[in-house]
């Protein structure tokens, strides 16, 4: 076989075969195929697309170029959620304890990343002592006793996927439904789910900014899922603006206990048991989604999940008593209000902006080496279609640092308000094959 033919079968819109496609990966993976010809069959690609039988191959040809996790032997139906990604997205966190407290097994390999805020890793170790730096054997224990525990990044998962996604990163050929959906689905599949949520962002602060593109990597995504023996279900979920109140990574910790509570954001606990639902049901613990989320509204209301987010903090040397003394995060010197200029209507708040500005406070990273301040962040007091006064506050800043004014500005910048507006929903799509 010659690389060289493949790129051309692509490019002239044949259809690959599976053994084709191994070739690619395989070759690429361990250096015999180079970058110059892995580019053009990504960019054949980008303009020819695959099949639905090619996007299942692909993705399971990037599983195979590195280690698999092996949770056989934790009980029950594994079942991982993975999103899309967006700005002041706190439902893994919320997520995790929810449905573990129903008895589903929550096997979750984190790591922390770039981003406006820390990820799930950093967002936990707000709480003092917490740490994810457990061995396998006592990961595998932990969640066979409690249902729960989440590890750092281990093993070489899917080195295919890291090399080609680094190559599309110069070469224009990210934008592409079957190279994203088999980036993503390797991954989850690597890291041992048997069964797949998917929360699909759209909007401003979301990688796909339209509906319509949304839909498709959904739909891509569920399909090679379902393929490949892993059910996969999907939701199209809203990130026009910021996901419930909180941005940062001990503010979002705090929002995560309220949630678990059922005293979180509207929105918020509306994402959590619109996604916990599919899990739900995908590990066979309700007959229907309607079960499903009543289940999971009574554990946030009868306290299970609330002490199953203690458990697991205390598990992982984290001092539990944070679900009852939110006040033992870290906490910030300065809050300082933003007063609304005008009277009206919220009917912008850009949620990458936002994002940004959370950053400039010092709570995500920019390069991978930056220091995270865990204390810092933004708290909404209005969301999209409040009506505000002029002088009520739009929101609260929370910071160590004395000049905020470019972040001040920014967030104005960020913030419309107008006479008339309604607010955006939430959840625009429910994908389930
Ligand atoms: N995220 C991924 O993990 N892979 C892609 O290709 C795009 C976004
Ligand atoms: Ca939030």
């Amino acid at each position: 076989m010659r690389m060289v033919d493949i790129i051309e079968k692509k490019r002239d819109g044949k259809v690959l075969t599976k053994e084709e496609i191994d070739f690619f990966i395989e070759g690429y993976t361990n250096g015999d195929i180079p970058d110059y010809q892995a580019s053009s069959f990504a960019m054949a690609t980008f303009f020819q697309d695959m099949n639905e039988e090619e996007r299942a191959n692909l993705t399971m040809a990037m599983v195979s170029s590195g280690d698999v996790i092996d949770l056989s032997e934790i009980e029950g139906i594994k079942v991982d959620k993975h999103s899309t990604g967006g700005v002041g997205d706190t439902t893994t966190l919320v997520l995790a304890p929810l449905v573990a407290a129903l008895d589903i097994p929550v096997a979750k390999m984190s790591g922390r990343g770039l981003g406006h805020t820390g990820g799930t890793i950093d967002k936990l170790e707000s709480v003092e002592g917490f740490h994810v730096e457990i061995s396998e054997s006592e990961f595998v224990e932990l969640v066979n006793k409690d249902k729960i525990a989440v590890i750092g990044q281990t093993g070489n998962l899917t080195p295919a996927d890291k090399k080609l996604y680094a190559l599309r990163d110069v070469t224009g050929t990210v934008n592409s439904i079957p190279l994203i959906a088999s980036s993503i689905m390797s991954k989850k599949i690597a890291a041992g789910a048997d069964a797949i949520v998917l929360d699909v962002k759209t909007g401003n602060g979301a990688f796909m900014k339209s509906l319509e593109d949304a839909e498709e990597l959904a739909h891509a995504m569920v399909q090679i899922g379902n393929n490949v023996g892993r059910q996969t279900m999907a939701i199209i979920s809203d990130m026009s603006q910021p996901l419930g109140r909180a941005i940062g990574n001990s503010l979002e910790l705090k929002e995560a206990i309220d949630t678990l509570k059922g005293e979180g954001p509207e929105d918020l606990t509306e994402l959590v048991l619109t996604l916990g639902a599919q899990m739900v049901f995908l590990a066979k613990k309700a007959k229907s989604l309607e079960e499903a989320r009543e289940k999971l509204m009574e554990v946030m209301q009868n306290g299970k999940a609330l002490e199953k987010f203690r458990t697991f903090l205390s598990n992982q040397g984290g001092n539990g008593d944070v679900v009852d003394h939110p006040h033992l995060l870290p906490e910030a010197k300065h809050k300082v209000e933003l007063p609304s200029r005008s009277e009206g209507v919220i009917t912008e708040m850009i949620a990458n902006e936002i994002g940004v500005a959370s950053m400039m406070l010092g709570a995500g990273r920019k390069t991978k080496d930056d220091e995270i301040d865990l204390s810092v962040g933004l708290v909404l007091n209005k969301k999209v279609g409040d009506t505000v006064k002029e002088g009520e506050s739009l929101l609260t800043i929370h910071c160590n640092q004395t000049d905020i004014e470019a972040v001040k500005t920014k967030l104005y910048d960020n913030i419309k308000i107008e006479q008339e507006g309604t607010k955006p929903d939430l959840i625009h799509k429910v994908i389930t094959k």
